[in-house]
C-alpha cells in the first residue's frame, strides 16, 4: 500500500499533486463562483465576522500561518493564528462575530478540540479544516471544510499540509466572495492559478535528484537554519520542523527580516542555511531584501541553499545550491516551496537509517493534552 515507494512518507510527498487537486475539486462553478456547501453557516452571519482566529498545532499551525497572509489580503478581516494550547489559557477575546477556524489533519488533536470547545462556549462560530471524515473536531464544529488529501499514514505531515493551505485559501476566497470584496473574475483567476499548482508540484517531484543528493551529502550536519519572509516565513518554520521530526537534527526557522536582530550571531563558517526567496515579480521588493540577507550570511561563511523561482538569476551569485520552483503568484508559492524542504528532510533521515514513517517519540495524533 506504499504504492511502490520505500516509505509512506515518500509516497505521501509524491501524492501531493493529487492532494491539492482533489481538495480543489468541485468547489466552484464554471464562472469561478465558489460553492462551499459544506460550510453550513448562515452567509449573513459570515458577513458579520469581524475577526478570524485560526487554531492548530504543529504543521497544521504553519498552514494557518500561511493562510493568514491570504485571508487578510483577500478579506480584510483581522486574522490571528494561535497554537491551540496557548489560546485556551490566555483569556482570549472571542465573541459572536469571531470566526474560529481550526486546522487538524486527524480531527482528534486534544489541544485543538479543547480550544474549539472553549471558543464555542464564548459564542464563536467554528469551521474545521480537517482531513478525517467524521472525526471529533468537525463533529463539534458548526461547519467543516474537508481536505481531500487521502489518509496520511506517516507521522510527520506532508500532503495534509498542502491540502490544508489549499482549503484555507478556498475559505478565504469564499469569505471574500460573500462580502463582495473581490470581483468574481479575480476569484476565478486565483482559482485557476490554484488549479495549475498540482502540475507544478509534479514538476518539482520529477526533479528530486538534485535535492536528494544534497541531503545525502549533508547527513552528518548538526544544525540547519531556515530563513523566509512573508509567506516564506512559515515555510521556513515547516522546513525546520520536518528536519527535527525526521532527521533529529537541530533546525530553526527564522523570519529573514529578523536576521540582524539576533539569529545572524549563529552564522559561522560552514553553517548550512536554507533561504526561501520570494518571487522577484512580487509587489513588495522583498526579493531584493532577502537576496541581501543571503549576501550577509554568505559573507560570514554560511553555506547557502536557496529555493527560488525559475528564472531568478540574481540569487545564483550568492548561493552554493539553488533549487528552482515554477512561477506562481506569491501567495501560492508555499504550495511549491515546501516540497523541496520535505524531500530534503525525508532523504537525509533515510540516509541516516531512520524510520521516516515513525519518528521516535512522536505520535500521529495526540489525543491527550
Ligand atoms: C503532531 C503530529 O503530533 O500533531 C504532527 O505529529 C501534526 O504531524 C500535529 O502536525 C497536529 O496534528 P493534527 O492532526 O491536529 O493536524
Amino acid at each position: 500500500e506504499k504504492g511502490g515507494y520505500p516509505s509512506f512518507m515518500e509516497k505521501e510527498i509524491n501524492d501531493q499533486p493529487a492532494a491539492v487537486g482533489d481538495t480543489l475539486l468541485g468547489r466552484a462553478d464554471a464562472n469561478g463562483r465558489l460553492m462551499l456547501d459544506e460550510v453550513r453557516i448562515d452567509p449573513e452571519l459570515l458577513k458579520s465576522v469581524d475577526k478570524i482566529i485560526v487554531l492548530a498545532c504543529g504543521t497544521s499551525a504553519y498552514a494557518g500561518q500561511v493562510a493568514k497572509y491570504a485571508i487578510e489580503h483577500w478579506c480584510r478581516i483581522p486574522t490571528e493564528v494561535e497554537l491551540s494550547h496557548e489560546f485556551r489559557y490566555r483569556d482570549p477575546i472571542v465573541d459572536g462575530n469571531t470566526l474560529v477556524v481550526s486546522i487538524s489533519q486527524s480531527g482528534e488533536t486534544m489541544d485543538t478540540l479543547m480550544a474549539v470547545r472553549y471558543a464555542r462556549e464564548q459564542g464563536a462560530k467554528t469551521v474545521a479544516i480537517c482531513n478525517t471524515n467524521g472525526s471529533t473536531i468537525p463533529r463539534e464544529s458548526d461547519a467543516v471544510l474537508y481536505t481531500h488529501a487521502g489518509p496520511e499514514i506517516a507521522v510527520a505531515s506532508t500532503k495534509a499540509f498542502l491540502a490544508q493551505i489549499t482549503a484555507a485559501y478556498l475559505l478565504g476566497l469564499y469569505l471574500a466572495q460573500l462580502r463582495g470584496l473581490k470581483f468574481q473574475g479575480e476569484i476565478r483567476d486565483i482559482l485557476s492559478d490554484l488549479g495549475a499548482i498540482p502540475k507544478k508540484i509534479q514538476a518539482i517531484l520529477d526533479n528530486a535528484d538534485q535535492i536528494k543528493k544534497l541531503a545525502r551529502e549533508m547527513a552528518d550536519t548538526k544544525s540547519v537554519l531556515f530563513l523566509g519572509r512573508h509567506v516564506g516565513f512559515p515555510v521556513a518554520m515547516e522546513g525546520a520542523l520536518k528536519l527535527k521530526e525526521l532527521a533529529y537534527i537541530h533546525a530553526e526557522g527564522f523570519a529573514a527580516g529578523e536576521l540582524k536582530h539576533g539569529p545572524i550571531a549563529l552564522i559561522e563558517e560552514g553553517q548550512p542555511v536554507f533561504v526561501v526567496v520570494p518571487s522577484p515579480r512580487g509587489r513588495h521588493s522583498l526579493h531584493s531584501k532577502v537576496v541581501s540577507n543571503i549576501q550577509e550570511i554568505r559573507a560570514r561563511g554560511a553555506k547557502t541553499i536557496v529555493i527560488a523561482e525559475e528564472g531568478d538569476e540574481a540569487v545564483r551569485a550568492y548561493a552554493e545550491h539553488v533549487f528552482y520552483i515554477p512561477e506562481t503568484p506569491t501567495l501560492l508559492a508555499p504550495l511549491l516551496a515546501t516540497v523541496p524542504l520535505q524531500m530534503f528532510a525525508c532523504e537525509l533521515a533515510t540516509a541516516k537509517g531512520y524510520d521516516v514513517d515513525q519518528p521516535r517519540n512522536l505520535a500521529k495524533s495526540v489525543t491527550v493534552e
